[in-house]
């Protein structure tokens, strides 16, 4: 009876192991140049996750430029072009098991069902069927970008097809790079039983795949605040538990963060200041009118969704833009956006790949006082030592371990392309 019970034991540990094909493929896809157009930017560049799954600057520096965080360096072949994405890359934590949950800082892709695919995106109806989640069809997006990763019109098929915005040549392209490497069709035929040769694989497989990988790779649920919430109530120090009664109390950071997330999914103005190249809008093209862009409801203007706070501490630069290199400078901007706005000046900047020029507003009456009547932050009066608290309580919120890094980074991808940046 014993040995059966020992050899039962074995196979149940035996499948809890089993290989998942599809988080390996969705591993080396992630970290594969061979998606974006020229071949020299990864979803890794921007979401490592040495980085705290960002890329540490305020504003991403997309195709064409070289290095990693905080050494990435504008390419310098700008042609007419915005060399910077003009928003900051948010962390890739928990977003697979926060319910609802809208994508990007202005929720452009967000469930919907009077769509085909169950969700709202940028390509309307052309989003295929088949999508299994919320980040499976967000990743089908940064290939058809050309700043983050298509490349310029004349460069690559991808970005030409990108140019004219033709979501479905896009995908078709980038599917054929991956269908012309038999390191990842015998992958895919392992995931998939539907697949049986490379013709079989669509868009949505590579998708669904990228999205396991990010659901799975960056769940982080085990930090001191969860501890406490399962009764381990010696899991917060008395400074973070004073912040968390602020928090859920007095500095009504709730209303906006609450849940096990800390977040509502809604969209809301906290009269951050503009810092880079805006998204085509407002004063000469450089606002960024967030929400707006996505409802064209103009009571929607400069608000941007609620972020989840976990792992906060690790995520900087803050805010969508990342004006702030300082967690506590981001949340003394909640406090007192008014006095933060008027003396905001680029030393809040991390980095130098934000210029002076990128921040052209500063300084502009007209232009903060239209931040500022947008504003929805309620009036909250707190002493440094409060303040500190609240950092204390954000610090709770951190899960260190969420896989560590040998299994989260392969050694080499299909397509032989360096997992160098
Ligand atoms: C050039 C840098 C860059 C690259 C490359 C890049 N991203 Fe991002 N990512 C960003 C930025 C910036 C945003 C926010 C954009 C916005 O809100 O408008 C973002 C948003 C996201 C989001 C939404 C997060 C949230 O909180 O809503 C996910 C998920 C994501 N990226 C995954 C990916 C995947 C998967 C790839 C590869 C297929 C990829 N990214 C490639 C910079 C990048
Ligand atoms: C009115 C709603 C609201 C309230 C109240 C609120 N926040 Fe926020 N918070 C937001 C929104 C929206 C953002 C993202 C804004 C942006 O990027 O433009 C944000 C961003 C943040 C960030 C930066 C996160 C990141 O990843 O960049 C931190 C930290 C933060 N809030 C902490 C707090 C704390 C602490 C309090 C209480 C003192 C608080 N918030 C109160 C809505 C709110």
């Amino acid at each position: 009876m014993k040995n059966i019970l020992i050899i039962f034991a074995f196979v149940i540990s035996g499948t809890s192991f089993a290989k998942d094909y599809k988080f390996e493929l969705g591993k080396q896809l992630f970290f594969d140049k061979v998606l974006s157009g020229n071949k020299n930017i990864s979803c890794a560049t921007c979401h490592h996750p040495k980085l705290g799954t960002g890329d540490n600057l305020p504003l991403s520096v997309g195709e064409g430029g070289s290095g990693l965080g905080s050494y990435r360096r504008l390419g310098d072949n700008l042609d007419g072009v915005k060399p910077l994405v003009p928003r900051n890359a948010p962390p890739l934590f928990n977003l697979g098991i926060i319910k609802d949950f809208p994508l990007f800082h202005d929720g452009r892709i967000e469930f919907n069902d009077s769509y085909p695919s169950g969700i709202k995106s940028p390509a309307g109806h052309l989003l295929p069927e088949g999508l299994e989640s919320s980040l499976a069809a967000q990743a089908l997006f940064p290939v058809t970008s050309h700043v983050e990763m298509a490349g310029q019109e004349g460069d690559n098929k991808i970005a030409d097809f990108a140019a004219k915005e033709d979501f479905k040549g896009v995908w078709k392209e980038v599917t054929k790079r991956v269908q012309n490497l038999n390191g990842y069709v015998e992958q895919f035929r392992a995931t998939y039983s539907e697949i049986k040769t490379k013709e079989d694989i669509g868009i949505h497989h590579i998708g669904n795949a990228i999205g396991h990988f990010e659901d799975k790779a960056f769940r982080s649920v085990d930090s001191p605040y969860d501890r406490y919430l399962k009764g381990q109530y010696w899991s917060l120090n008395m400074e973070a538990m004073r912040g968390m009664s602020l928090f859920y109390g007095k500095a009504q950071c709730y209303t906006c963060h609450y849940g096990k997330f800390q977040t509502d999914g809604k969209f809301h103005s906290l009269a951050l200041p503009h810092v880079g190249p805006g998204k085509d809008k407002g004063v000469d093209g450089k606002e960024d009118f967030g929400r707006e862009l996505v409802t064209k409801n103009k009571k929607d203007r400069y608000k941007f969704r609620t972020p989840s706070l976990r792992n906060v501490a690790l995520t900087g630069p803050w805010g969508h833009n990342g004006a702030y290199s300082d967690l506590r400078d981001i949340v003394h901007h909640h406090i007192d956006p008014e006095t933060a706005l008027l003396n905001f000046n680029s030393t809040h900047l991390n980095g130098d790949v934000v210029t002076e020029e990128n921040i052209p507003f500063v300084g502009d009456h007209s232009i903060n006082k239209m931040l500022l009547a947008s504003n929805d932050l309620p009036k909250v009066e707190l002493s440094e030592e409060e303040m500190d608290n609240i950092i204390e309580f954000l610090h709770a919120l951190t899960d260190l371990k969420p896989m560590g890094f040998k299994k989260l980074i392969p050694l080499s991808v299909p397509s032989g392309l360096s997992l160098e940046d």
